[in-house]
């Protein structure tokens, strides 16, 4: 390094959890932190980004309960996953760990002994709702019921959705397990605490010392003022985690050991590089560490991460940088409104690129909301990237080629013009350290188009016609992809993956932050080669039809269904009180029976469908109607949990071939979907084969 100091930089993005699918949201954080770290490297800071699956947890305890495997061949199938996604969309961590790793339970269990050593964890005995059918306590989210409040059915546990009401799940009127369906009991057992009101005073400190945004700021202040509360840290068996040490039967709460996460992957990356864990996290070295992480996790980072590190003789965090959410056209991702989506359904339509950059032309440093609006997002990248950048390129390439046989002039023709890009360098780095990359775009594209003025005014295209070869042609086309170069340069952080074509097409070496400072004066460059095409809206379209599809076909979405070609039903339009009018023959035509379900089982290779045998009951002929149908509603109920129970059908359907087998017929149920899916309610007095008029 030259006469500054080489950082040492340790970063870390929010540990995605392991029970479902990475979707734009995580892509969001991935990328806002993949450009910072992106940024230092280039720089030619030592910094180095690790991250790790969150994989402990009731939720994917019965996930994997409900698909027939164990927890850890969960977690191994979906870490690949995550790691796949992450990497399509260029993400370049140093290392990707899990939080059921080796290094992770070492450090878990020495810095709760330490804790408890120096009397920062408490335990008493609670009481809580029991499922006796499934022997497990239940969180809140488990829990449904009347609210207390507005009499609303079908509440959580914690607050209700209709009045805003928030009770205790005790205070729930005819409450019921959501897994069972089996009404809890309350039922004592012994929690363990970490006595975080203790460390109020070193919190206020560290609040004012550290870099946090202001509106983090505001926020923990509020908490600060309002006192703080003790915070559970143990969880009952059965529960998938690390055991509480001496305390059999106690496992630590998913969130005491996932941020340490954080130092269980920087571990498991100091075997392989050979860094000093202890630099990194033992007070007193100069190093940086910072967390990103969303805005919905913020007291997890701030309040009870900085507190446990303190007590067990760790360091603190530099810095916790904060981003809001991902909307998507204005509204929040939602299964039901068909706008959660996940990486892999992106990925199959469009280039990660584009995505990369309309979230960093939109990414700030405040914690807002960033909205992911298709019709701009289209316009925005095809304007930016392709009209403004790659068109320098494309429009001084073939002159230089063809004429010069790709030899760019050996001096600079417009040294002012050049300048004046190079100057620009200590703006934009300051606006990629500080997270304004709106900011830095914005400077990048104003540049982009002081060049595609000067390449117009300079009308290269023109004095080519008369003479092919003029040195003209050739200054005017070198001082262009001078510019372009410079402008990559300033780029690669968001654009990695234009800026290798970029290097290969000018035939030169990996970009640095400081190669700004030097330009490119008779150097041969190569063949031009397509940069980036633009964003067709039909690919666009193209994935939101197939999100909706995925997400909201009748009786909650399968994939499968639809790759079978059933038509999706426009689920947006679900909670408005006409979707599209049809006339009374239409609707007679539709044969809609009761039907009994006889036998439910698990689909092999499918984690959306059942297989139900429903019974029709006795047909005109006299002998029993019985029906094989493939449903989408495993993610609400447990195959066992069906026998018995009766569903409205439509026994009109022609069958159909899908890729598990031939379904006859369609079940119906109300809801969202997910976990919120109804059948009809038991034993409502119908008999299967009764006509549902
Ligand atoms: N496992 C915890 C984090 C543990 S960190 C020690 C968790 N996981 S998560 O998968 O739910 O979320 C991971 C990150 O994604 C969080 O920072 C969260 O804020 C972020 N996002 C989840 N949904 C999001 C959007 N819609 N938009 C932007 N970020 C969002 O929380
Ligand atoms: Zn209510």
């Amino acid at each position: 390094m030259s006469n500054t100091q080489q950082r040492r930089i340790l970063v870390t993005m929010a540990l995605p959890y392991a029970n479902g699918p990475i979707h734009l949201g995580h892509i969001l954080e991935a990328v806002q932190t993949d450009i910072w770290v992106r940024f230092q490297k280039l720089k030619g800071e030592d910094c180095v980004y690790v991250c790790a699956d969150d994989t402990h947890g009731t939720a994917i305890m019965l996930r994997a309960e409900s698909e027939g495997i164990a927890p850890e061949d969960l977690i191994a199938r979906v870490s690949l996953e995550h790691q796949r996604d992450y990497a399509a969309f260029n993400i370049g961590f140093d290392h990707f760990h899990s939080t059921h790793s080796p290094e992770n339970k070492v450090l878990s269990q020495e810095i709760y002994t330490v804790l408890r050593a120096n009397g920062h964890i408490a335990s008493r005995t609670i009481t809580q709702l029991f499922d006796p059918e499934k022997n497990l306590f239940l969180a809140d989210r488990f829990i449904k019921g009347t609210c207390p409040k507005c009499k609303s059915p079908d509440q959580y546990g914690d607050n209700c959705e209709v009045c805003n009401a928030t009770y205790n799940p005790t205070e729930l009127i005819n409450s019921r397990s959501t897994l069972s369906g089996a009404t809890p009991v309350e039922k004592e057992s012994e929690h363990f605490f970490f006595t975080l009101p203790v460390f109020t005073e070193f919190l206020k400190q560290w609040t004012r010392s550290g870099t946090l945004q202001e509106q983090v700021i505001n926020k923990l202040n509020e908490w600060l003022e309002g006192g703080l509360q003790e915070w559970d840290i143990s969880r009952d068996a059965p529960y998938f985690g690390f055991e509480i040490p001496d305390e059999p039967g106690k496992y630590f709460y998913v969130w005491l050991d996932a941020p340490i996460g954080y130092m269980a992957s920087f571990q498991a990356l100091c075997e392989k590089s050979g860094r000093s864990f202890d630099e990194y996290w033992r007070p007193g070295h100069n190093t940086e560490l910072y967390h990103f992480i969303g805005k919905d996790i913020v007291n997890f980072h701030t309040l009870f991460w900085p507190a446990m590190l303190t007590s067990a003789g760790y360091r603190t965090p530099t810095g916790v940088n904060v981003h809001g959410f991902m909307t998507i056209n204005g509204q929040k991702m939602s299964k039901s409104r068909g706008t959660f989506i996940n990486a892999s359904d992106y990925l199959d339509h469009l280039d990660p690129e584009y995505l990369r950059y309309y979230l960093a032309a939109k990414l700030s440093s405040a914690v807002d909301d960033l909205d992911l609006n298709l019709s701009d997002f289209v316009a925005r990248v095809n304007s930016d990237v392709v009209g403004k950048v790659v068109n320098i390129a494309s429009r001084c390439a073939g002159f230089i080629n063809k004429g010069f046989d790709g030899m760019l002039s050996a001096t600079c023709s417009e040294p002012e013009l050049v300048q004046e890009f190079q100057a620009a360098k200590n703006e934009i780095a300051a606006h990629y350290e500080a997270r304004d990359y709106s900011k830095a775009l914005r400077q990048i594209m104003a540049l982009a188009d002081k060049a595609n003025q000067y390449i117009a005014d300079k009308a290269p295209w023109t004095l080519a016609k008369t003479d092919k070869q003029s040195p003209e042609v050739q200054d005017i086309c070198s001082t262009g992809l001078n510019m372009f170069r410079l402008l990559i340069s300033y780029l690669k952080p968001v654009l990695p993956t234009m800026a290798e074509k970029a290097e290969s097409f000018l035939a030169i070496e990996p970009l640095q932050w400081n190669s700004v400072d030097s330009i490119l004066l008779g150097h041969r460059i190569s063949t031009f080669v397509p940069l980036m095409t633009r964003v067709e809206p039909d690919k666009v379209a193209d994935m939101m039809s197939a999100v909706l599809a995925s997400q909201t076909t009748p009786v909650a979405a399968s994939n499968e269904m639809v790759e079978e070609g059933a038509p999706a039903i426009d689920s947006p339009l679900a909670h408005d009180p006409i979707v599209a009018e049809i006339e009374y023959p239409d609707f007679a035509k539709v044969d809609l029976r009761i039907a009994r379900i006889i036998n439910a089982t698990h689909v092999e290779g499918s984690d959306k469908l059942l297989q139900l045998t429903l019974d029709l009951g006795v047909g005109a002929d006299g002998k029993e109607v019985k029906r094989n149908v493939f449903s989408g509603i495993k993610s609400a109920y447990e195959p066992e949990a069906l026998v018995g129970r009766l569903t409205v059908m439509v026994a009109n359907l022609a069958p159909r071939k899908m890729k598990f087998g031939m379904s006859e017929g369609m079940v119906l149920a109300a809801g969202p979907g997910g976990k919120d899916i109804w059948l009809l309610e038991p034993d409502s007095g119908a008999q299967p084969g009764m006509r549902v008029v």
